[in-house]
């Protein structure tokens, strides 16, 4: 079957609601995260008048990394969602945060500065859906990089497609996480996020109260990290 842009990008929002489906319904407290995401999917019109169907953007110099992210989606529960994205891929318009999310002298880190990338499926201006107060899209962080702690009025939700991330919550030590577990941020929950061997890739959504920038919250053992994640590149070390 011949299908165009539309039906390419619109089955890529398709699979993450599938995904989303899967955790509500089963036990624990991400089902009520998942559920709260869909519940705010359903306030989307994602009808073919409804798509934005903006000029796609590549990913430029990212495109290695957002396809070694996408090529390690092999967990089965992540396969449709692969298989959609593979499809839509060059449909999307990926972009850097040119610190739109911060106040430009923010102490994010030269690794988030020089390693992010997304793209927004659904929210303003999205290559997707519009959407004033609701944001669904991809996000991916380069490999041995700390996103720093940081906090922001949107509760948030983090699909995890990496076979692997790190990440803490508050005061909390590092854990990590494995591929389609999902991750709830209230609003103004400080989290961080960290990076091994593979990207950071993931699906995430600000469910409400998007135009809040984000806020860094500094923490003394940044440094000591980052060192740790720069002295494991090339030593097949996996943190
Ligand atoms: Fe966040």
């Amino acid at each position: 079957m011949v299908t165009g842009r539309f039906e390419r990008v619109r089955a890529v929002v398709e699979a993450i609601a599938g995904m989303l489906r899967t955790a509500a319904a089963e036990p624990g407290d991400t089902a009520l995260a998942a559920q709260r995401t869909l519940d705010r999917l359903q306030t989307t019109a994602l009808s073919r008048d409804a798509f934005t169907d903006r000029p796609p953007r590549s990913a430029d110099r990212h495109q290695p990394l957002l396809t070694q992210a996408v090529d390690q989606m092999q967990s089965p529960l992540l396969l449709p969602l692969q298989r959609a994205l593979r499809a839509a891929i060059d449909d999307l318009v990926w972009a850097e945060d040119q610190m739109k999310y911060y106040a430009a002298d923010a102490d994010v880190g030269l690794g988030y500065r020089n390693g992010n990338l997304h793209t927004l499926l659904i929210g303003p201006g999205a290559c997707g859906f519009e959407h004033a107060d609701f944001t669904l899209g991809f996000f991916l962080l380069h490999p041995h990089t700390l996103y720093r702690d940081h906090a922001h009025p949107a509760p948030e939700t983090y699909l995890n497609l990496s076979s692997r991330s790190g990440w803490r919550f508050g005061q909390s030590g590092w854990r990590d996480l494995g591929p389609g577990s999902l991750v709830y941020n209230p609003s103004m929950a400080p989290h961080a996020t960290r990076s091994y061997e593979q990207p950071f890739f993931s699906v995430f959504s600000w469910l409400e109260d998007i135009a809040q920038p984000c806020v860094v919250l500094p923490r003394d053992d940044w440094t000591e990290i980052e060192a740790d994640l720069e002295a494991m590149k090339g030593h097949g070390i996996t943190g």
